[in-house]
């Protein structure tokens, strides 16, 4: 860190009418330039309000660590016993002093926050651009997204005083440039072609070319009689203006679900001004996905389709105000499915990358199943074509998610467009350990200096991702992708937890020590072929055991049944 005394501060300071000791201002976030695609174009309006969270060092992330692993380790006594959130609290709350240094120095400077989490980790206070840019010895200004056009006010450098370095994690949206959210897949039209029939046990042969619900049950033997406990709920999660249309919802169950009611539909949460209105045309082609293949699949699980709205300082907001939301929701889902990822996890500071990933620890903790998809940039991520390293989606690269790739075909294969590779952010986590080690040795030096051998491996697992039928605005088509396969996984979480509360017995909660443990990688299909070509690369290959594009596999309900006890 360099250090930096702000004369302007402290020249201000002595035209104050109450006298107060000038302090030493230290950069704690800064970069050379926006990043690629954006471009500054003015200065910021200095009446301009600025809404900015300000994340706090919380006091003890790594004791809730212990924890998580704890109750999400099949072998340990406490497996299944998740925390409250009172007691999740305790290990993210600041400490009293963080707590009072920080509000000292914001009443100082005549500046009211607002805790915006459950814990008082983060805060959220209102100042003009001009105050802004004097508290911080910022300069904030106006930056144009350059293909979207759209613009955002951001600075390429923010300091603290000194006594405040220890306390405070970061002021946000600083010195992040994020690009919009990626994984949005494309619909194919179709015309009518051979249905496979619900139910069946074999893989009708019209699942080669068209995935609909009977082909997934089929090939994972996903039970059709409907769940019964009704405390058991799938969350959808929605973002950026993607709506779930409820008439094409009918129209996809009165298609594909022939032995079902047709009128089932989802409930609604909203936050942040979230909506879902019900204009056919206005139909988000993902939102309809995930609803649909949710609803199509768990059967008679109550699913909730949450839809985040844009009014957050921060295209990022939503991500993180969707997990505060339901950490603190009384009736939160027991699995959270998310298509939606960043295509670069470098696109955010690492400090807001770890704070996000914390939230999803704190979640896990609580017992929600979190699946994310991995991303359908193949190793490239959204990189452009003359890309040189292979680069990890955000939160794929988050060791307390469970990261979901594709699968096509009838006999599995890896699909090609399947994210997967290592994160440079988050570590290998212990849970997989051997199997990131045993790939990496076999890689040799192929590829050497393209990945991060020594970070967080994904995808986890993965599920047929290929030729989704589904209905959008009042058609029928196809589309691909990991929002295909993580909403399927989901769903068989969901089924099985519903089991289990039928039987007494806690939800799965956080996935991973499960299914890397020996119990867990059998229940799932090995899927040994494919590749995930990207920046001039053939990309990783599938194999035995755990891989970079398929994870350990796509699930088998049957065997999933018996690992967890049932
Ligand atoms: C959490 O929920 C309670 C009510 O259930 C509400 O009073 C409180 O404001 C919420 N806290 C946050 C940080 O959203
Ligand atoms: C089908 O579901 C709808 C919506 O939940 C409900 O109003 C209707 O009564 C159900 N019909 C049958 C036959 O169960
Ligand atoms: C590789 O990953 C490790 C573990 O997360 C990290 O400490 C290191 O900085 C990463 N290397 C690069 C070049 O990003």
């Amino acid at each position: 860190m360099v250090l930096a005394t702000s004369y302007f501060a402290s020249f201000l300071m002595l035209a104050a009418a109450k006298p107060m000791a000038p302090r030493t201002m230290v950069v704690h976030e800064s970069r050379a330039a926006p990043a690629k695609g954006f471009v500054q174009s003015a200065a910021a309006p200095a009446e301009r309000a600025l809404t900015l969270r300000i994340a706090l060092k919380q006091n003890n992330i790594a004791g809730l660590q212990t924890e998580l692993y704890k109750v999400s380790d099949p072998a340990s006594e406490f497996y299944g016993q998740y925390l409250t959130l009172e007691e999740v609290a305790e290990f993210i709350k600041p400490t009293d002093e963080t707590l009072a240094v920080v509000s000292s120095w914001l009443s100082e400077n005549n500046i009211g926050a607002k805790p915006i989490t459950p814990a008082g980790d983060m805060l959220e206070i209102k100042i003009p651009v001009s105050q802004a840019n004097n508290l911080l010895s910022a300069e904030f200004s106006v930056f144009t997204h350059v293909e979207t056009g759209k613009t955002s006010i951001r600075t390429l450098q923010y300091s603290l005083p000194a006594s405040l370095t220890e306390h405070v994690e970061f002021f946000h949206p600083t010195t992040i440039f994020t690009p919009p959210l990626g994984s949005m897949p494309k619909f194919v039209a179709s015309s009518p072609a051979k249905r496979a029939t619900p139910g069946s046990d074999d893989v009708p042969a019209s699942c080669a070319s068209t995935i609909t619900p009977a082909c997934l049950q089929a090939f994972y033997g996903i039970p059709t009689a409907p769940a019964t406990q009704t405390s058991n709920t799938l969350g959808v999660a929605g973002f950026i203006d993607e709506w779930a249309n409820k008439a094409d919802l009918t129209a996809f169950l009165t298609r594909f679900r022939t032995d079902i009611n047709s009128s089932t539909a989802f409930a609604l949460e909203t936050l942040d001004g979230g909506s879902n209105p019900q204009t056919r045309s206005e139909a988000g082609i993902e939102a309809n996905l995930d609803t649909q293949y949710t609803i199509g699949i768990a059967t008679g699980v109550p699913v909730t389709f949450i839809s985040a709205g844009e009014t957050g300082p921060d295209g990022l907001d939503g991500f993180l105000d969707m997990i505060t939301f339901l950490i603190n929701d009384t009736n939160r889902p027991s699995v959270l499915t998310t298509s939606y990822s960043f295509q670069d996890e470098t696109d955010l500071p690492v400090s807001v990358a770890s704070n996000l990933c914390n939230t999803y620890l704190q979640l896990s903790a609580l017992g929600t199943s979190l699946l994310f998809s991995s991303g359908d940039g193949g190793v490239s991520g959204g990189q452009s074509a003359g890309c040189t390293n292979f680069v990890a989606p955000f939160p794929a690269g988050c060791p307390f998610i469970t990261s979901v790739g594709s699968t096509g075909g009838i006999t599995e294969v890896g699909s090609s467009f399947s994210s997967g590779g290592f994160s440079n952010y988050f570590p290998t986590p212990d849970y997989q350990t051997g199997d990131v080690a045993a790939y990496v040795a076999a890689l040799g030096t192929t590829y050497t200096g393209k990945y991060n051998g020594s970070g967080r491996g994904f995808p986890d697992v993965s599920a047929q991702g290929e030729n989704f039928e589904i209905a959008w605005d009042n058609e029928f088509g196809t589309v691909d992708g990991t929002s295909c396969s993580t909403p399927t996984f989901a769903s068989i979480v969901a089924l099985l937890n519903d089991e289990l509360v039928a039987a007494g017995k806690p939800v799965l909660g956080f996935l991973n020590p499960f299914l890397y443990s020996p119990g867990g990688r059998a229940a799932l299909n090995d899927v040994t072929s494919g590749t995930n070509p990207g920046c001039g690369t053939n990309g990783f290959s599938a194999s035995a055991g755990w891989d970079p594009i398929t994870g350990l596999g796509t699930p088998n309900y049957a065997a999933l049944r018996i690992a967890v006890g049932l």
